[in-house]
């Protein structure tokens, strides 16, 4: 039976890295024979000019039948003044939050010819391969009240409330522990139990699910340390389990070890491993419509669909080996130049991978 994939390119750089990832998905179908079913609709500021809202009821219709969701970036400045409620990033957070996608898998892998690519001294980051497991559909980012009011002096005040339940933080937990256990069984849970209430429990239940994983490893560390150790010794980390908006912080500054945002991809999952798939990054509107933007990032997380909704390892692991080939060949979009390499756009870099993986 065919597999339906839903393709939300989005925002800013988010068509021009989709139509780069759909090409290599497209030469992985026939390839390997897939039978996946490819259709298009729009989410963020693109749905919003479409539909008047940035996720359209009937777009999160097509989400919920589809088998997974391969998704750009949303966002860009044409839409930051708009009302809050009807912003791009609201609808990827509904789309996150309605499809039950709390398991957020961000990868940091540094590719070795990267190496010199990373603003850290390659020894620093050299063979680099963390998981930041972030939970994605709880704590600040939906925590209720959120408002903006008054005073009664007149002065503007607004809040926002960093909710957690016992059971939300067991389930992201028991994806770190999974997690672990299939990597080098060590999870490194980062929190600020030190100041917030939602920590403190955090942690307390992060520690009774790890009675149920008596190999593994644990550690905690206050997230503010997290960011210095990240940057200071990197490999001390394998698994990193978080909340919503630490991981969001982290995950970016991980990026920077491998090179470049442009190459983080991730996978959002809910308790079935249905998933959705982006790269970490944004919508970059500073270089949108340059054709410059780094696809890797895409392509790679079209490689995480493959390999967690649909267990297709061999054509997972193909995509991945494209993406090295293509490095070893010395191609490089902006964001990952080094010297002796040569500079491509984005669609010559999306070409190549197509090219590497057919011939493979
Ligand atoms: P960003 O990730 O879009 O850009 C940060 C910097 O990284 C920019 O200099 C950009 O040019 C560069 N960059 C990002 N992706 C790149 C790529 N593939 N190749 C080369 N360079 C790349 O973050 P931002 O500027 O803070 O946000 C821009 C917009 O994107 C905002 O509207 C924000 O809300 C949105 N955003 C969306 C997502 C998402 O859809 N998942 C994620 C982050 C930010
Ligand atoms: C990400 C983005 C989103 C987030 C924004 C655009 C809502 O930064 O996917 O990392 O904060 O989760
Ligand atoms: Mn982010």
């Amino acid at each position: 039976m065919s597999k339906q994939i839903l393709i939300l390119p989005g925002d800013g750089i988010g068509p021009e890295i989709m139509a780069e990832a759909v090409k290599v998905l497209e030469v992985a179908n026939s390839k390997f024979n897939l039978g996946f079913e490819l259709s298009f609709d729009d989410l963020g500021g693109a749905a919003y000019d479409r539909y008047g809202v940035p996720l359209a009821d009937e777009t999160l219709d097509r989400a919920r039948a589809a088998d997974a969701v391969l998704l750009g970036a949303v966002g860009g400045p044409k839409w930051d003044t708009i009302d809050p409620a009807l912003r791009p990033e609201r609808g990827l957070l509904k789309i996150r939050s309605e499809l039950g996608l709390f398991g957020n898998l961000r990868p940091a892998i540094l590719y070795p010819q990267l190496a010199q690519a990373s603003t850290l001294k390659p020894e620093v980051v050299s063979g680099l391969d963390i998981l930041i497991v972030r939970e994605l559909t709880g704590g600040i980012y939906f925590g209720k009240p959120r408002e903006r009011t008054t005073l009664e002096n007149g002065e503007r005040m607004a809040y926002d409330t960093l909710p957690y339940s016992e059971s939300e933080v067991r389930r992201i937990a028991k994806v770190g522990f999974d997690m672990a256990m299939v990597r080098n069984k060590k999870l490194c849970s980062v929190d600020k139990a030190n100041v917030l209430a939602s920590s403190q429990l955090w942690r307390e239940v992060v520690e009774e699910v790890a009675k149920d994983y008596p190999e593994v490893e644990l550690s905690h560390m206050y997230v503010d340390n997290a960011a210095m150790q990240l940057v200071r010794a990197p490999k001390q980390f394998d698994v990193i389990v978080t909340d919503n908006m630490f991981g969001d912080i982290l995950s970016d500054q991980a990026s920077m070890l491998t090179g470049s945002i442009g190459m983080l991809p991730s996978a959002s999952l809910d308790v079935n491993n249905k998933g959705m798939y982006e790269p970490c990054h944004g919508s970059a509107p500073d270089i949108a419509g340059q054709g410059i933007a780094n696809p890797l990032a895409t392509i790679l997380s079209v490689s995480m669909m493959l390999r967690y909704s649909f267990a297709q390892v061999a054509a997972a692991d193909a995509i991945e080996q494209a993406v090295s080939q293509v490095l070893d060949q010395g191609l490089r979009t902006g964001d990952i130049q080094s010297e002796g390499c040569r500079k491509v756009g984005t669609v010559e870099m999306g070409d190549a991978v197509v090219a590497a993986l057919k011939n493979l």
